[in-house]
Parts: structure tokens; C-alpha cells; sequence
């Protein structure tokens, strides 16, 4: 989705300043191209050349440099970009943003673009909780400035509080959730579940299962990324949280029940990915079972069938994880649980299954059409899954 895009990347003067390296990297090896615009001590920090180096574009820093054609060309730039982020932010860039001073390259461009402006803060603790630099933040924000939060860390004064530049991935997340804005999901509301739940037997063990949460995930961030509204309950998994998606962390069944109930209010599609442990134990213990017997048997009862029973004007789409009998049996469970669609994964497929970043699957639709794809990335399966749906929230209306 970054193919081809133009994204001005504004850099200040913080020692974060290394890090818009990584962030021109991943943009520009996604396809985008990178128009990088840095203040005077921004150079001092990180050199033009680095940026030059990486973009493989001309970098502008010097505003007054009007002999040089690419300067020139970088104002009117403005207009034609798709984003503009500014990262590192320091509190002065921030400052002169709210009140519209332009005299550097960065705040000159801030003022020319027309395009939606991402500002990443990074600066000293004191400084980002100072009560000017949130007022300003506050204006930024309300005249449409997407704020990409800083961290909570350790920071280059060695205090450790608020103001670390946000993780590059939240970022680059960030920005393709800004481009999205306008994809074929654009104002729908989606629901997506992600992960294997646990049904807790002790405090130290649970029943679980082997799903890694990885094909939950991706269909939030390409839902995210073709505009949809995106709310991910998720079960307990080790990936990171996708910038621009509301997660909503769950560990049981019921759990997970209950927020997926509440999600899919207004929802336009449920789409469930989550690995739901089909039993839990009848009691949970209180204390650590010790080993005292030789033996020990669990009595366990089954958890609620979410999807079965969830109830609502929205479009269900479900998995199947099966081991033999694909086709036949996921079609079963799409009439049982009365839904749209069905994705059926083999989970036998060492490339194709928990864990792993790739998956080979076969959608199902309610009309029986049986689509069988190749082995696709986990992200390229979420694409063609969510065509589906967009195919389908379109008959709807
Ligand atoms: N699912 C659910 N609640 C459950 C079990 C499953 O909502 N208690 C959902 C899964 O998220 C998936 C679909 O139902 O989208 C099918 O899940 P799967 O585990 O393949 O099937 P089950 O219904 O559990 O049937 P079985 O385990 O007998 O194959």
C-alpha cells in the first residue's frame, strides 16, 4: 500500500533523530517515495547524506537555498504528497506548529502540505509533560494532526519517564492506517478475534492451544490498512499492537464472549480467527496443585461456541482449523454456525498453519462456492479474505 506514495519525512533536532533512518529504510523498501526535509540541528544529529543515502532523493535543509531547483520544487512538494510525518518532533517543532511559525524547512512544509500531518514527539521527560508542550499538542491534534504518542524508557538524560520516540513499527503502522483512510473499507466497522484463548486449571497452568494470533493480526492491520474501523479482541499472544487498532485483551472464553459481544455492536463484519479451546476445567483451583498423586484428572466442560451463538446484522466470517475431511467438514460448520464465509485452513501443512507466516486456505462461501488459494503470506490471505468481504458488504446495502 506504500507503493509509489510520496511521504515527507520531516526530521528535528533530538537524538532520536538516528532512528528516521530505520523509518526512511522501511518506507522506502515498502515502495514509498521518501522527501526527506530536516531542520539545522537536525543535521547534527543525523548527516543529509544518510537520509540522501537511503531515500535515494535529494534532502532539503536549508529553506533560504532557493538557487538550488530541488528546494523550489520541495515547496510545491506539499501539495502533492500523500502524508507528511515529522519524526523525530522536538517541543519546539511542536511549538511552532500550533501557532504557525514557518522558518525552518519543517515547519515551512507543515504549513505548504496538504496532506494529513503525523507528529511523533520525542524529547526529554519534563519537557513532553510540560503543560505548554500538551497544550500545544492539544491544538495540533484538534486541527487534525495524528499524534503517534511517545513511550514510556529510559531517555538520553538518563531519566527514565515519558517522551521516547514511539517504536518505528507503530510509526510506518501508523502512517499506512492515515493512507488507508481512504480504501475500499473506508467507514466500515470491523471485528476481528486473534489468538488461542486459556482456560486457566490453576494460577501457574492453563489449557491452551498452538495459534500464535499471527492470521488474527494480519487481517486487523490489512483492515486497518484499506480504512476500516478495527477493533482486535485479542487472547494472549507475544506479537506486538498494531498502531491504529483498537485492541481489547481477553484470556478465557468467556472472556473473550463477552468483549466480542460488546464489540460487535454497530459492527459491519465479525471476522473470528481466534483458536477457541473447545473445553475448560469444570473448576479452577485456587492454589497450585501439587503433585501429590500419582495421577490427576481434570473434569472439563465445554466453552460457549462464540460465533455460534453471537447474534447480530453483520457479516460472520469464520475459521476452520481441520485435520482431514477439509472442505466437508468446514461447510458444516459454516451451516451450523449460520455464516457468510468459512476459511478453512489445514493444520497439519507444516507451512500452513500455528506459528509460522504463511497460510494455505480454502474460503468457503454461504452459496457453496469453494475458492482453494495457493500458500500466501498470512498477510496476503487477510487481502483476500477481506475482498470477500468487501464483495459482500457491498450486496448488503
Ligand atoms: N469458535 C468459537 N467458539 C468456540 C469454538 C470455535 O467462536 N467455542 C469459532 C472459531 O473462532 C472459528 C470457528 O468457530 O472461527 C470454528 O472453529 P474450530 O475450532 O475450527 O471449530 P469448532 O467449532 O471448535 O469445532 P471442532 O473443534 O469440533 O472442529
Amino acid at each position: 500500500m506504500l507503493t509509489n506514495k510520496t511521504v515527507i519525512l520531516g526530521i528535528t533536532g533530538s537524538i532520536a533523530a538516528y532512528k528516521a533512518a530505520d523509518i526512511a529504510s522501511k518506507l522506502t523498501q515498502a515502495g514509498a517515495k521518501v522527501e526527506v526535509v530536516m531542520t539545522e540541528p537536525a543535521t547534527k544529529f543525523i548527516a543529509p547524506l544518510t537520509m540522501h543515502s537511503i531515500t535515494g532523493r535529494a534532502v532539503v535543509t536549508d529553506m533560504f537555498d532557493l538557487a538550488s531547483q530541488h528546494t523550489i520544487e520541495h515547496i510545491a512538494l506539499g501539495g502533492a504528497a500523500d502524508v507528511m510525518v515529522i519524526a523525530p518532533a522536538t517541543a519546539s517543532l511542536i511549538a511552532k506548529a500550533a501557532v504557525g511559525i514557518a522558518d525552518d524547512m519543517v515547519t515551512l512544509t507543515v504549513l505548504a502540505t496538504k496532506a494529513p500531518v503525523i507528529v511523533a514527539p520525542a524529547m526529554d521527560v519534563n519537557m513532553f509533560a510540560n503543560p505548554v508542550t500538551q497544550e500545544n499538542l492539544a491544538k495540533l491534534k484538534a486541527r487534525g494532526f495524528i499524534i503517534v504518542d511517545p513511550e514510556y524508557g529510559r531517555l538520553a538524560s538518563g531519566k527514565v519517564g515519558w517522551g521516547r520516540l514511539a517504536d518505528v513499527d507503530k510509526i510506518i503502522g501508523t502512517i499506512k492506517q492515515v493512507l488507508g483512510r481512504s480504501g475500499d473499507l473506508a467507514g466500515k466497522r470491523l471485528v476481528v478475534t486473534a489468538g488461542g484463548t486459556q482456560e486457566p486449571i490453576d494460577p501457574a497452568r492453563h489449557i491452551g492451544n498452538r495459534s500464535s494470533g499471527k492470521m488474527g493480526y494480519a487481517i486487523a492491520e490489512a483492515a486497518r490498512d484499506r480504512g476500516a474501523e478495527v477493533k482486535l479482541v485479542a487472547a494472549p499472544t507475544s506479537l506486538p499492537q498494531p498502531a491504529g487498532v483498537e485492541v481489547i485483551r481477553v484470556r478465557t472464553t468467556v472472556e473473550m464472549k463477552s468483549a466480542v459481544a460488546k464489540a460487535v455492536a454497530k459492527a459491519d463484519a465479525l471476522i473470528m480467527a481466534a483458536a477457541v479451546t473447545d473445553y475448560q476445567p469444570r473448576t479452577t483451583a485456587r492454589a497450585k496443585i501439587k503433585k501429590a498423586t500419582p495421577g490427576l484428572t481434570l473434569e472439563l466442560v465445554r466453552t460457549p461456541d462464540i460465533l455460534g451463538e453471537v447474534k447480530g446484522n453483520f457479516l460472520k466470517v469464520g475459521f476452520a482449523a481441520e485435520s482431514e475431511d477439509i472442505v466437508v467438514n468446514a461447510k458444516k460448520k459454516l451451516q451450523n454456525k449460520q455464516l457468510d464465509l468459512i476459511v478453512a485452513n489445514d493444520i497439519t501443512d507444516k507451512k500452513g498453519g500455528f506459528g509460522v507466516d504463511t497460510n494455505k486456505v480454502t474460503i468457503i462461501s454461504r452459496d457453496g462456492k469453494v475458492e482453494k488459494l495457493p500458500l500466501l503470506t498470512k498477510r496476503e490471505v487477510a487481502d483476500r479474505i477481506l475482498d470477500r468481504v468487501v464483495g459482500m458488504l457491498g450486496k448488503k446495502k
